[in-house]
């Protein structure tokens, strides 16, 4: 495939008849109706695919925008509509097929999923006393009481805020501290590769010090010894043997949160990202139907973790809103070979496969023959996410486990888009390789140029926004209205009014398809998941030794974007071993922020390239990364000797 003309693949036809969407004619007639009566369309959507206990009064309130009302006057309970409401219809079918790093599986129907949660959300309610409003962490792996915990603080209205297993205690604590949380519901652990990790003694680590936290509660997983403090610490396993039953789904206005999830931003620390009841839910099961085109009988199979967006809307949220079969899965993808999920395929005869780039890179690297040795027939739409997908991950992915007769969606979207917003259609959409082509119908998605506020010319490249607020679009910064406007409405402004950008530059093509080429910002894609340079860079700071750093994203062959330091030494003495010393800096991140933000490379380096106002020039240093020309004027500098000698050190 060459780079300039790329081939154009045709949605499978026999798929197409019975898909959601059956044409680009089609895809055109829904655009055109949101564009034409954008309130129509989003309403008549709402009706139609939410089950409310009250109606709204109000489709759009955007009068203080960016702070957008959607549905006014509706009331809802989310953890109803993704269980209560497929009661009558789908009691015994399976909501969630759980399979366990040791290959264990549990089948969940939704009447069994009704109970579990009902459960939950009387523990967290009647044990410890969680009302409407409260923040609750969930710090956990990925088994089945992860799920039962989201949807059990939706019921009884309390905010869950997911923190990945992977994040450190210290990240643990900054994330609780800023969320004011009240409970955290862990596990002992669970299984990876055949042996039990740890999660508990994470969370002991991370309330050692003053917190809000008051209670915890333990699921026990692989049954490894914790240590329990009393009067805090429960045992999930014990409590909910007493609970009822039955637990009346909290009433909800359309607005209230419903989930904070914390993501990275360029400055500063995480941001809790604020998402809503019924947008939100609204647009995880549109997108769902539309993008993974999921029929009634389909078993449908999102990798994700749940501490990451992904999770919440595609594993969770999504699929069960629209009443489907969801897998859940412990393990990794290469345990204990390269073809576990094809395997996996396989037993469960999967239909819609979705995964990231990073996970298709070590599939293919690790087992690229392994999709032949099982029947993948069963698959009709595979999915990616999370960074721009390389043409040769792509054609493996498309040839060796979609047959070449699957459509792959290359769905773009973020932490703050809730759901999809840029994606192809599997029935409809002409698919060129590594390509997110057109905004889903509702989504006045736009590459604009930031300079005009007017549209990308073809070729030329701009950035990703969109010009009108969407039921999922994020609602705000936890605790911190100022960033939430400076971050996504600083930036660009269309015919004078500023609209949501998403931090990503993109461009059109000839046909108008959106190709994404990743973060303008200062934001690193590791292995598809957001790490800032500054969150890294003070990381590293925590360094004793440390006197100044600058992180810059490299292209790495498996994740995506690797991690890249600049570090100054406070001695000028020079390192006596550079291995140990690269060793304790990776130690202190692992201990800020956790392993996935390990560095790939560190130089120590004399001094950094900085402006005479002290800015560091990281672009220069991300070209030095990389191996590419400096092409920026570097006289200008502080010091521009700096350059050379930094140059010497990395390419020798
Ligand atoms: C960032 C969002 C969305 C869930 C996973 C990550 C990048 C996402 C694509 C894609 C190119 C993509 C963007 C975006 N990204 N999907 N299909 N093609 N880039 O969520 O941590 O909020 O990261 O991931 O840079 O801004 P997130």
């Amino acid at each position: 495939m060459s780079d300039n003309v790329k081939p154009v693949f045709k949605p499978n036809k026999e798929f197409a008849k019975t898909a959601r969407i059956k044409n680009m004619c089609e895809y055109q007639a829904l655009q055109d109706y949101a564009m034409e009566d954008y309130e129509g369309f989003w309403g008549s959507y709402a009706k139609e695919k939410l089950s409310w206990i009250k109606p709204f009064t109000n489709v759009m309130d955007e009068s203080n925008f960016p702070f957008v009302k959607w549905f006014e006057g509706g009331k809802l309970n989310v953890s109803a509509q993704c269980i209560d409401r497929h009661l009558d219809s789908r009691k015994n079918k399976a909501a969630i097929i759980f399979e366990g790093d040791r290959g264990d599986k549990q089948i969940v129907t939704y009447l069994e999923l009704y109970y579990n949660v009902n459960r939950f959300a009387n523990l967290l309610k009647n044990e410890f006393g969680v009302k409407k409003g409260d923040r609750v962490i969930i710090y956990m792996p990925m088994i089945l009481e992860s799920a039962y915990a989201m949807l059990a603080c939706a019921r009884i209205g309390a905010i869950h805020s997911i923190v990945f297993g992977g994040f450190s205690a210290d990240a643990l604590r900054d994330r609780i501290k800023d969320a004011d949380a009240k409970v955290v519901i862990t596990a002992d652990g669970a299984f990876r590769k055949d042996k039990p990790y740890m999660l508990k003694p994470v969370v002991d680590e991370a309330l050692s010090g003053k917190t809000p936290v008051e209670k915890v509660l333990v699921v026990e997983r692989n049954g490894e010894d914790v240590t329990w403090v009393a009067g805090r610490d429960y045992s999930y396993n014990e409590l909910i043997k007493h609970q009822p039953t039955k637990c009346d789904p909290e009433v909800m206005d359309a607005e209230d949160p419903l989930f904070l999830l914390y993501t990275s931003g360029s400055t500063g620390k995480p941001k809790g990202v604020q998402h809503n009841s019924a947008g939100y839910i609204l647009w995880a099961q549109m997108t769902m139907e539309w993008v993974f085109d999921v029929k009634e009988n389909d078993t449908y199979w999102c990798t994700a973790d749940v501490g990451w967006i992904t999770g919440h809307t595609y594993i969770v949220y999504g699929p069960l809103a629209m009443g489907a079969t969801t897998v859940m899965f412990e393990g990794v993808p290469t345990y204990p070979d390269a073809g576990r999920p094809w395997k996996m395929v396989e037993e469960y005869k999967i239909n819609q496969f979705y995964t990231a780039p990073t996970a298709i890179r070590v599939l293919h690297k690790m087992g690229e023959n392994e999709p032949a040795k099982y029947d993948l027939s069963s698959l009709k739409v595979l999915g990616t996410v999370g960074e721009p997908i390389d043409p040769p991950a792509w054609k493996w992915y498309y040839e060796a486990v979609g047959g070449s007769r699957c459509a792959i969606v290359d769905t773009y979207w973020q932490t703050e888009t809730g759901g999809h917003i840029v994606s192809p259609l599997p029935g409809a959409t002409p698919i060129k390789p590594a390509c997110a082509t057109f905004p889903l119908p509702g989504i006045m998605a736009e590459i604009l140029d930031p300079k005009t506020g007017k549209k990308a010319e073809v070729g030329e490249g701009g950035y990703m926004c969109v010009t009108r607020p969407w039921p999922a679009m994020i609602r705000g910064i936890w605790g911190d209205e100022k960033r939430f406007v400076k971050s996504y409405f600083g930036d660009v402004k269309k015919d004078g009014k500023p609209v949501y950008f998403t931090g990503d530059g993109a461009n059109y093509d000839e046909d108008g398809y959106i190709t994404i080429t990743g973060r303008t910002d200062d934001v690193i894609n590791v292995s598809g998941h957001r790490m800032g340079t500054a969150e890294v860079e003070a990381a590293i700071k925590k360094h004793p030794n440390v006197a100044e750093v600058a992180v810059v994203g490299k292209p790495h062959e498996i994740k995506g974007e690797g991690i890249f330091a600049y570090v100054v030494l406070k001695s000028d003495t020079g390192v006596a071993d550079e291995l140990e010393e690269i060793k304790a800096i990776n130690r202190v991140i692992q201990k800020e922020i956790g392993n996935i933000a390990l560095c790939d490379d560190v130089v120590f380096a004399p001094g950094l390239p900085k402006t005479r106002s002290g800015k560091i020039m990281r672009r220069i240093l991300r070209s030095i990364a990389r191996g590419e020309a400096i092409t920026q004027d570097i006289s200008t500098l502080e010091d521009p000797t700096v350059v050379a000698k930094i140059e010497k050190m990395v390419r020798g």
